[in-house]
């Protein structure tokens, strides 16, 4: 088939303001929740949502990495580029997700502490486009994260210098079993080059895909005062 012929109506559900919660990081949180556990409200969403997993379980497809999302930076000549990260955390301050301080994203958020994330949850036919500023989460907090991480990874993080060219697969391997025998506990200190960064939105649109592409969008801004101000877009 073309790529162009590829076609998805979306049909699932509709997006009202009645719906919304007045704080979008509430609002988040029950979508998240919903496409954590596809926690369905509605009869027919839920029966969609049911026949939908059962038919990814028969397949023995695995269930989505909900918590993916899409990181998007720019460096200081304002050229973009984007890769997927975790979310591991959302709290008041905003979007929590670790990575190396000296990789590619973070040279760039050091040039430029403004970044994009974009959470795709196709099952349930919704997108969530957030932007804001980005901050070094408090060392305490990343050291925390770190040591409950898995023991390979907390080597590995060691291991990777993350967004450099590497000779060869072979290079990362010994590198890796290097630090492997210079830390064979469970203590792996957390590398100072490594830990997490919070990004407090000050834009969140919740899109739902509706038939015939007429989508419901709402985006919330926040306001001086530090409230916010929901507005329904065009799709
Ligand atoms: C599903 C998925 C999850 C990922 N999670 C992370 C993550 O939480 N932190 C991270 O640094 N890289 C993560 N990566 C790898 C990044 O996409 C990327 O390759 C890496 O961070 C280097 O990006 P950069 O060179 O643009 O800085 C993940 C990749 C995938 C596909």
């Amino acid at each position: 088939m073309a790529i162009a012929d590829l076609r998805r109506e979306y049909n699932l559900t509709d997006l009202r303001r009645g719906d919304l919660d007045p704080n979008p990081v509430a609002q988040f949180n029950r979508w998240f929740e919903q496409a954590t556990s596809a926690r369905a409200s509605g009869r027919i969403r839920k029966l969609c949502v049911t026949i939908y997993k059962a038919f990814l379980a028969f397949f023995g497809a695995e269930t989505p990495e909900v918590n993916a999302m899409t990181l998007a930076t720019t460096d200081k000549n304002g050229h973009p580029s984007a890769r997927v990260v975790l979310l591991k955390g959302v709290d008041d301050r905003g979007f929590i997700f670790f990575t190396n301080y000296d990789s590619r994203k973070g040279h760039e958020l050091a040039d430029n502490p403004f970044a994009a994330l974009v959470f795709y949850w196709s099952d349930l036919e919704r997108q969530v486009c957030i932007a804001g500023d980005v901050a070094k989460l408090p060392e305490a907090e990343s050291e925390a994260y770190f040591e409950s991480r898995p023991r390979g990874s907390r080597i590995a993080a060691w291991a990777s210098r993350q967004s450099e060219v590497v000779r060869d697969r072979t290079e990362l391997e010994q590198k890796w079993q290097l630090l492997e025998t210079q830390y064979p506990g469970e203590q792996v200190p957390k590398p100072p080059f490594w830990g997490g960064y919070i990004l407090s939105p000050t834009r969140i649109e919740f899109w739902q895909g509706r038939p015939n592409r007429l989508h419901d969008r709402f985006r919330y801004t926040r306001q001086p005062d530090k409230s916010w101000k929901i507005e329904r877009l065009s799709p």
